[in-house]
């Protein structure tokens, strides 16, 4: 069986798994990741082949300790250990130089790395058996939905992964907010777990990349990421269309009045609240994209908080 319980005896396996340069799926309290070790550059040469990722799409080093930043960063400055000593462990990823250490094959020959402690107790489990940093992306094929359970890893990548330790689901649900520091200012590349309020608290002003289409920093940035099959459109306002086609689905934010109307209504957070809604959305969306829909609505969610990162993931999975 592929999908295991993170006992023990399953994270010295996964471990061993990691050191002999396999993959594991593991969960984070983000998204699940598909991990390699860092260090192996054969390793994490099979998670693009396993993703069908493109290889300028760099990966996130995930470390058990703050520590272990030295070994794989120049320059940790002031701002950077703010940051990590504030959110660590934690769905925030920093952008700094890489040394020597990294492979270019995981910063995709970018001068710089993206690094992040988890909080999940299963990945740190794993990271201190593994006793090596473990550069893990999204467990999903390129530009699909990312998982949020041991089981959309199965479905989604199966035989690829020599084992997927299953955590349930992902408490957070959307990706980690991702901060460049190595321009001298703090620039959000990619918005998520750590709200830019929560950022902008601890190192004043955040500045928020726009996609450049030219110059991708972060491939979370490609328009179509996050894509589920089905079209996707995002709702003007709450219920501002009552569709006329049968097969269409609901993206709700809150329990719905005219739940009627569609034929597949997913819920991200019957009371409204964004945080439950971010933890619901990867698992909605599959749902949804399961159904054998035409089309699926999505209605806007407030964008403060987690709700900035909900829309940014929506926007991308409307497609033009
Ligand atoms: O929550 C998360 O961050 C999850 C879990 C597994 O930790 N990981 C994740 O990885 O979302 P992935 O590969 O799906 O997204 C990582 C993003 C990509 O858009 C990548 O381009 C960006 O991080 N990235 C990685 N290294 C970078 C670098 N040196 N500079 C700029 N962006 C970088
Ligand atoms: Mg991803």
């Amino acid at each position: 069986m592929r999908i295991t319980d993170p006992t023990d005896e399953a994270i010295r396996a996964a471990a061993t798994i990691i050191r002999g340069g396999g993959l594991v799926a593991f969960p984070t309290e983000t998204v699940y990741g598909l991990g390699a070790d860092a260090l192996n550059p054969i390793a994490c040469a099979r998670i693009f082949e396993a993703k069908n990722r493109p290889r300028f799409d760099p990966l996130i080093v995930h470390i058990a300790q703050i520590d272990q930043l030295d070994d794989l960063c120049t320059a940790v400055d002031a701002m950077a250990r703010n940051l990590a000593e504030r959110f660590w462990p934690g769905p925030l990823t920093l952008v700094l130089g890489k040394s020597d250490l990294v492979p270019e094959i995981v910063t995709a020959g970018l001068d710089t790395v993206a690094v992040r402690m988890p909080a999940h107790a299963v990945a740190s489990r794993l990271l201190e058996g593994a006793d090596t940093p473990i550069a893990a992306p999204s467990a999903n094929p390129f530009g699909y939905i990312s998982p949020t359970t041991a089981q959309h890893v199965d479905e989604q990548l199966g035989e690829r992964v020599d084992m997927i330790l299953d955590g349930g689901q992902c408490p957070v649900g959307v990706e980690s907010s991702i901060v460049d520091l190595t321009a001298g200012r703090p620039v959000l590349l990619r918005a998520g777990g750590v709200s830019v309020e929560d950022i902008e608290a601890v190192v004043g002003s955040v500045e928020v990349s726009a996609a450049s289409p030219e110059r991708v920093l972060a491939p979370g940035q490609l328009r179509n990421h996050y894509s589920p099959r089905t079209r996707l459109v995002i709702l003007a306002s709450h219920h501002s269309c009552a569709p006329v086609n049968e097969r269409a689905g609901l993206l709700a934010f809150r329990t719905p009045a005219d739940a009627e109307h569609f034929s597949l209504v997913e819920v991200l957070s019957p009371a409204g609240d964004v945080r439950e809604a971010a933890a619901n959305l990867f698992s909605c969306l599959h749902r949804l994209d399961r159904a054998g829909l035409e089309i699926i609505y999505a209605e806007p969610v407030p964008e403060s908080g987690l709700g900035r990162a909900i829309m940014d993931r929506l926007r991308r999975a409307a497609r033009d």
